[in-house]
């Protein structure tokens, strides 16, 4: 079993390089389906669930070969089933993809229930809804999702609940779909805006993304023979910046886009932080001990549920009591036990947490309940004084490439040890 041992306090200083868009990457591999031909994505990030992402491509059939670290070349000219294998895809969230990108290169796909985080009930009707007014059959038992369908044809899709993954999926099963589709009440997060720029590089015609009205304009092909680089990761940036402000540091994050870390900048600078917007990468340090404030998550371009626990961690300490409501999962909370275990004071009560910020946090073994919540363990170690040993790594690893490395080149004392 591996584990993070980290030695706090330490502030953390220096230049950091964020990495491509996890969950922007993860939803572009399974478009590569709707492309009939090459293309080459650059900009991914190392981690584990973009290698399970391409394990899955290639048992469908695609041909692919790594140009880097953190580059691929796809092929997706033979895709030979339509049975995606249900172990792999019951690993991570995000393969609900593979049903929206296979209606539309195949009209089949049977997949296992998406897993990933548990952050309370993650139910996929929106996505369901706007496969079958597409024209689709979808039938969920025994763990599987299979979904079928003659043809597809373009309609005005309405969605109850501003979701992320159903935008992203119904516009991938659009995009070979005869005529024109509306999504309206989109979601806006930036990764539906770069799934939108890969599917227009390789011949799609999507307008709107980024805004709650998409409209997509069915075409006949996609033909690739294109690179593509996937966007900076805006939750790996905001937790570099938390991390810059919990440990009364001073970090400046290069390749990232600042404008998607605006709600993040208005919440450091409420709680005493300082933030330098140099364009293509941003300073931010903190000289004081954090200031309270109240905290709500919401969808894009609210305040990210996604960094909601690294904001936790500085709230722990913060000089006074804040509130933070999470608006989108029921269960994000589970952090708080761990960061309890540390020496905060955190009552935390169905979608509500009430922090009663502490001087200072002290190491202690804790778990990583989920991928954020490991981020915020690591910057927590950072913070406290001692030893803190973080277990449950597969969670941070699903999300963060080289955690660790990035950390320790800022001058944190952590290591990953095998016990
Ligand atoms: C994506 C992100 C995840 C992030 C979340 C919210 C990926 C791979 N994951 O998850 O990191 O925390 O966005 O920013 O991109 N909902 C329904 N019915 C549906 C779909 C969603 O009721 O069919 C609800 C969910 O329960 C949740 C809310 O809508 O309360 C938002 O979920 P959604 O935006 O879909 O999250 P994901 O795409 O799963």
């Amino acid at each position: 079993m591996e584990k993070l041992v980290v030695k706090g306090p330490t502030p953390l200083k220096g230049e950091v390089t964020i990495s491509g868009a996890k969950n922007a990457a993860v939803a572009i591999l399974p478009a590569t389906l709707l492309i009939d031909g090459v293309c080459t994505i650059e900009n991914l990030p190392n981690i584990s669930d973009i290698k399970i992402s391409c394990e899955i491509l290639e048992k469908l059939g695609a041909k692919i070969t790594w140009n880097n670290k953190n580059s691929i070349t796809i092929d997706t000219t033979n895709i030979n089933t339509t049975k995606a294998p249900l172990d792999l895809t019951s690993k991570f969230r995000a393969s609900y993809y593979l049903i929206g990108a296979m209606l539309s290169r195949k009209g089949e796909i049977e997949v296992g229930m998406p897993g990933g985080c548990k952050l309370g009930a993650r139910p996929i009707d929106q996505h369901i809804k706007g496969f079958e007014r597409l024209g689709a059959t979808v039938t969920v038992e025994k763990g599987r999702i299979s979904a079928k369908a003659k043809k597809l044809t373009g309609t005005s899709i309405y969605m109850d609940i501003v979701s992320v993954g159903a935008t992203i999926n119904v516009m991938l099963s659009a995009v070979l779909a005869k005529g024109t589709t509306t999504i309206d009440n989109a979601a806006k997060e930036p990764h539906i805006v770069d799934v939108a720029n890969f599917l227009n590089t390789m011949g799609a015609d999507i307008r709107g993304a980024g805004t709650d009205m998409i409209k997509i304009n069915g075409v006949e092909k996609l033909s690739g023979n294109a690179t593509y680089s996937v966007v900076p990761d805006q939750i790996e940036a905001g937790t570099f910046m938390l991390a810059a402000v919990a440990t009364k540091g001073d970090i400046t994050l290069k390749n990232c886009i600042t404008k998607h870390l605006e709600s993040i900048t208005a919440k450091i600078i409420e709680v005493g932080g300082k933030v330098e917007d140099n364009g293509d990468s941003i300073r931010v340090w903190c000289n004081q001990r954090p200031q309270k404030a109240n905290i709500k998550t919401l969808p894009y371009p609210g305040f990210p549920t996604d960094l909601q626990p690294q904001m936790g961690v500085v709230l722990s300490i913060a000089d006074g009591a804040s509130i933070i409501n999470e608006s989108i999962w029921e269960s994000r909370f589970q952090y708080t036990d761990e960061l309890n275990k540390m020496g905060a004071k955190i009552t935390a009560q169905g979608k509500t947490a009430f922090f009663e910020g502490v001087k200072k946090l002290s190491g202690a073994p804790v778990y990583s309940t989920d991928l954020r919540a490991g981020a915020a363990l690591v910057i927590a170690g950072t913070v406290a004084n001692g030893s803190t040993e973080i277990y449950n790594l597969e969670h941070i690893d699903r999300g963060y490439e080289n955690i660790e490395e990035k950390f320790r080149k800022l001058g944190a004392k952590i290591e990953r040890v095998t016990e």
